[in-house]
């Protein structure tokens, strides 16, 4: 698909949002994710000798603690300048900068495919090339958002919200693969078996409002939001978001629902 009067494929714009500030994403914002790649490497059972790939790797936090337990590891994203600091993490791992929709992988190549909060309800037949390039038996692990508004961390997301309204509308059409059964449904239609529904942990906490702001302002939807109102109107308005969360003596902590979905090619 290309961007309307650009010639350009959407995939190749990504980078302009979720790599705008790589480097703010990489250290203030990407490492708050930590326990959610923890847990569905865990679940998934990620050990020595797994071929995993992550899908919209980010800057490849999750590569790197997958290669903790020993996997041997591939990541492709969207962004140039997100995937240069998974490379640098991940040193020898071949991270490809590309779209999900069409993986430059040969079929059957990993026995593990993970994305997390990187395959969502607008870009849904990114699951036909996961479950082409995981061999017979191979294991995927894919996260989504859950039900934002009822989340006690919702707060922590509402900045994004200053997008102009078609982006807004986009953003719920992303999170719509959190619904019940939705997943189930998508993962079976694509040839996935014994899928598996969890609850993900997931909880981003910051030092104080002006860090969370920044952490904020370098990601995709943020940059959209910064888009329609600004920089500076985007961090007063993520500042005094945080300011009615803070509490003594601890961090700012927000707890986000986030589903996972676990499954098997057969
Ligand atoms: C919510 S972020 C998740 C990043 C990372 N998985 C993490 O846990 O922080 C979504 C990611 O999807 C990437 N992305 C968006 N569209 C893509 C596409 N068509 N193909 C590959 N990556 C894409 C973005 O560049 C961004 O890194």
């Amino acid at each position: 698909m290309t961007r309307p009067g650009t010639g350009v494929p959407q995939w190749a714009m990504v980078d302009q949002g979720w790599g705008h500030k790589a480097v703010d994403f990489a250290t203030l914002s990407e490492p708050g994710n930590c326990r959610e790649y923890v847990a569905v490497h865990h679940r998934l059972g990620v050990d020595a000798g797994d071929r995993l790939l992550d899908v919209a790797c980010g800057s490849g936090l999750a590569i790197e603690l997958a290669r903790l337990r020993g996997a041997c590891c591939c990541g492709i994203d969207a962004s140039a300048r997100l995937a240069a600091v998974a490379r640098d993490r991940n040193p020898g791992c071949d991270i490809q900068v590309g779209d999900m929709h069409a993986l430059p992988w040969e079929a059957a190549s990993f026995d593990v495919v993970t994305s997390f909060r990187g395959i969502w309800g607008t870009t849904p037949d990114a699951v036909a090339e996961i479950h082409r390039v995981l061999c017979p038996g191979g294991r995927a692990g894919i996260t989504v958002w859950g039900h934002l508004k009822i989340s006690p961390g919702a707060w922590a997301l509402a900045p994004f919200r200053l997008a102009a309204a078609d982006k807004v509308d986009n953003q719920a059409a992303m999170v719509s693969l959190g619904r019940p059964g939705a997943g189930e449904q998508l993962l079976q239609s694509y040839g996935f078996a014994g899928v598996e529904r969890l609850e993900v942990p997931f909880t981003w906490e910051f030092a104080d409002p002006e860090l969370y702001a920044r952490a904020l302002a370098a990601t995709g939807p943020a940059y959209e939001a910064i888009q329609n109102v600004g920089e500076a109107e985007f961090r007063r308005a993520a500042v005094e978001q945080a300011q009615a969360q803070l509490r003594d003596g601890l961090p700012l902590r927000a707890d986000i629902n986030v589903v996972g979905y676990l499954a098997r090619k057969p």
